[in-house]
């Protein structure tokens, strides 16, 4: 995307989204749900599951996102645990698979409370770490930065085999990075939420710039990182920096999200990088979806003119 589409075009689509009326456009009309199909592996457990096993077969690596976010009451965040262990369970069933999980900790009653969020995440992490499966935990829009953090600080201890995303669009994350726990997985993202100016760089460049210098640091550092990016020029410089560090690869995987640069995930497998592939599924996808739509113009213009057609 040009610098005027991320300045402009990514908050206008996320602002639109936003509309009671868009939404309903996106979720009850055929093209609405053609685009989630492209972006989301199914509304079950099962499907995702199919999907974690042609990438096997495809020697590319899972990890499963229970679609959600916000969840307003505690009902919902129970409801949320529970998926994610039945998720576990299927995992478990797969011992061959390599399948990690996802979570978000505003799906999990983060809204409501830190001791919620932390009720619900446990039982979801003594059951991962029985079986050494690795729990992800997804960065959120900013006002969550602080307390996502402090939930990997207060778990981390217990449960080694969980990481954290961070977003290289945020400027504070390069004072973050110096706080993390030591060689914590850090999964590296640009970001993908509707922030205010300040609080993040406007310039694409600006984040491309920071998401290598983030790289640079986390490597040097000691970190597990997953570089999560399609960016082929991003991409192409975590190889070189991971090429020139002895057992580089070791430490590093790339990832990429289901339904996107399909082309790049076969030849990275292809040519026998470590990739994993972020399998989201589940109802609630109209979030998710957003966020895509936002990210390119050709989305958002695939389902307008789709939708112009009915
Ligand atoms: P960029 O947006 O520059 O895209 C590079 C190229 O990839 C584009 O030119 C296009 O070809 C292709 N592409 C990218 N997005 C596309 C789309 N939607 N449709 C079609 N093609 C597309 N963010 C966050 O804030 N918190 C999180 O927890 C996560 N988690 C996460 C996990 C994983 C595994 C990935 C890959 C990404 C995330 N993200 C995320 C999303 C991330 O912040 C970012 O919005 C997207 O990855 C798009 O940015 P790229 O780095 O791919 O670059």
């Amino acid at each position: 995307m040009s610098e005027l589409s991320v300045a402009v075009f990514r908050p206008a689509v996320l602002r639109l989204a936003g509309h009671p009326w868009f939404r309903r456009l996106a979720t009850q009309s055929r093209p609405g749900r053609s685009l989630a199909r492209r972006f989301v592996a199914g509304e079950t457990l099962e499907e995702a599951m199919a999907v974690a096993g042609e990438l096997d077969r495809a020697r590319t690596l899972a990890m499963l996102d229970h679609l959600g976010e916000n969840v307003t009451s505690p009902a919902l965040a129970v409801e949320a645990r529970d998926a994610y262990l039945a998720a576990l369970a299927e995992v478990r069933a797969a011992p061959t698979l390599d399948c990690a999980i996802s979570v978000k900790l505003t799906q999990l009653g983060l809204d409501a409370s830190l001791q919620e969020c932390l009720t619900n995440l446990e039982p979801v992490l003594e059951m991962a770490s029985a079986d050494g499966t690795q729990v992800m935990i997804d960065m959120e829009s900013h006002p969550y930065v602080d307390s996502t953090l402090e939930v990997l600080a207060r778990v981390r201890e217990h449960h080694p085999n969980i990481g954290v995303c961070l977003q290289a669009y945020l400027r504070r994350t390069e004072r973050d990075i110096f706080d993390l726990p030591p060689g914590v997985r850090v999964r590296l993202v640009k970001g993908a939420y509707l922030e205010p100016p300040d609080v993040v760089y406007q310039r694409m460049e600006d984040v491309d710039a920071a998401y290598a210098r983030l790289f640079t640091t986390l490597l040097a550092r000691g970190h597990k990182i997953d570089a999560a990016t399609h960016d082929p020029r991003l991409i192409e410089g975590v190889r070189r920096r991971v090429d020139a560090v002895e057992e580089g690869w070791g430490r590093v995987e790339f990832q990429m999200l289901y339904g996107v640069r399909r082309d790049l995930q076969a030849k990275l497998a292809g040519q026998g990088y470590p990739l994993r592939v972020y399998i989201p599924y589940g109802t609630e996808w109209y979030p998710y979806l957003t966020r895509r739509l936002a990210e390119r113009p050709a989305n958002l213009s695939f389902f307008l003119s789709n939708i112009v057609r009915i």
